[in-house]
């Protein structure tokens, strides 16, 4: 294998590059970032892989969800607690009813760059260059806005940042103490489909924690009630920004993205031998691949062998992708092909990309669609007898009206009520509350056809 370095990926083929109109600048950006301090320490994401080998060994199940992409206009305290809130009670969810330790990983805090089908948009006689995500460009379909900014890179670091900042509060501050299970209720609208199920929850959680503290164990005493493990994660798009926060950590003397915990690499930019992937194999992060219905059964082993060549678990997650339609022709052929040659990844599931379509001149997802994928995931997992380990996600805490469907069965008409996203259909609140109570019992039946494990075990 060539010599890695951080810049190695500069001499290989890409996808999905901006074009800057001045490079000087750009460059002059990215010397400066180069001496910012890391948004994450090499120990978290060790610790993320830690958590992840234990899913890859089937002890465990990876929540990972967010915005599509983060927005520079939408960054608030509001937006971030809404969004921990309704992850945390998905995560809890997950938890108590699947009797399975749930590792959080957010797309949040650093989740701006985004691949484009086109590289350009049309509306009307108007031709512009596509929107890229904030931290390259903005939405607005205007020249200006359009251009690619280098100074944007630093927006979304120090967004990254404070949004960084906040998480950690909320994991550690005592917002995720697991006492106040029923505080997180508070962000429900009155009549949220999902309310009654999850007080019914919270109740049965909190006489369990009334129990423990009559034997003397309480959030007081004991860290794992008292405070959660959140990791962040995004897609490693916009490589000059990945390779000025890639640091050497002193205690291993390893390389690690300090831009989040864990990093993955898109559907559109998994070329082996292509710049992305270059990036990704010569840090020690964990690290996740998108496979979508076009990848090769070969492919997917060579891929592997370059991103996780000592086939350390918990270094490799493979996020699958392929549509409800699609999902039941591609998936076997991959978990065969990985467990014949002995891979060790964490498989997980996201429903969303291949499920996308156009409602009332909005690019929706019917929540049917997006569940069938999850439900088809499960079963193709049992049948081949290995572990359905994770969840991928576009979600927000927001009561936003983007997928179609759910309990509360939005409409097509409806799409245009509260569109927000600037890019992909994310799932609302409720949707997001929804699918965890679908995914606990599917995991609740794994676990039932298994022998009896301790957890952690
Ligand atoms: C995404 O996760 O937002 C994305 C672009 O996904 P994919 O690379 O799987 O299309
Ligand atoms: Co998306």
């Amino acid at each position: 294998m060539e010599k890695w370095s951080p810049g190695s990926w500069r001499q290989k083929p890409i996808q999905q590059v901006p074009s800057y109109p001045d490079e000087q600048v750009l460059r002059e950006v990215e010397a400066r970032m180069a001496t910012y301090p890391p948004l994450v320490f090499a120990g978290e994401a060790r610790r993320l892989k830690r958590d992840l080998a234990a899913v890859a060994a089937g002890q465990g199940f990876l929540l990972q969800g967010g915005d599509c992409a983060e927005s520079f206009a939408e960054h608030g305290a509001d937006n971030i607690r809404d969004f921990f809130r309704v992850f945390l009670q998905m995560a809890v969810v997950l938890t108590f009813a699947g009797s399975q330790p749930v590792v959080k990983v957010g797309r949040i805090a650093g989740q701006f760059a985004k691949p484009r089908s086109s590289d350009s948009e049309r509306r009307g006689d108007v031709v512009l260059p596509s929107y890229r995500g904030d931290i390259i460009n903005g939405p607005d379909f205007d020249e200006m806005s359009r251009l690619p900014d280098p100074l944007r890179q630093e927006m979304a670091y120090r967004q990254s940042a404070a949004t960084l900042n906040l998480l950690r509060a909320f994991a550690q501050g005592g917002f995720a103490n697991l006492e106040n299970v029923h505080k997180w209720m508070l962000g429900f609208i009155s009549d949220s489909p999902q309310a009654e199920r999850y007080e019914a929850l919270a109740n049965r959680i909190t006489e369990t924690i009334d129990f423990m503290r009559a034997v003397g164990i309480t959030g007081d005493s004991n860290q794992a009630l008292r405070e959660t493990d959140f990791f962040t994660s995004h897609e490693a798009l916009l490589l000059g920004y990945e390779e000025a926060l890639t640091r050497i950590d002193s205690t291993s003397g390893d390389w690690y993205a300090t831009s989040g915990h864990m990093l993955w690499i898109g559907d559109r930019t998994r070329q082996a031998d292509h710049a992305h992937v270059e990036y990704c194999r010569g840090v020690k992060n964990p690290l996740g691949l998108k496979c979508g219905p076009s990848i090769e059964t070969d492919d997917l082993l060579r891929l592997i062998d370059t991103l996780s060549p000592d086939n350390e678990p918990g270094r490799l997650t493979l996020i699958c992708r392929f549509g409800a339609d699609k999902a039941p022709e591609h998936l076997p052929r991959l978990i065969r092909a990985v467990e014949r040659e002995g891979r060790k990844v964490v498989w997980s599931c996201d429903p969303m990309h291949g499920n996308t379509i156009t409602a009332a001149g909005y690019k929706t997802r019917p929540f049917d669609r997006i569940l069938k994928e999850v439900e088809t995931f499960f079963a193709v997992h049992r049948a081949e007898g290995t572990h359905p380990g994770g969840i991928h996600v576009e979600m927000t805490g927001k009561n936003v009206t983007e997928c179609t469907g759910g309990a509360r069965a939005i409409r097509d008409d409806e799409l245009q009520d509260r569109y927000h996203t600037h890019c992909d259909p994310r799932l609302n609140a409720d949707q997001a509350l929804e699918l965890a109570f679908l995914m606990a019992e599917l995991l609740k039946k794994e676990r039932a056809a298994q022998p009896r494990q301790a957890v952690g075990a």
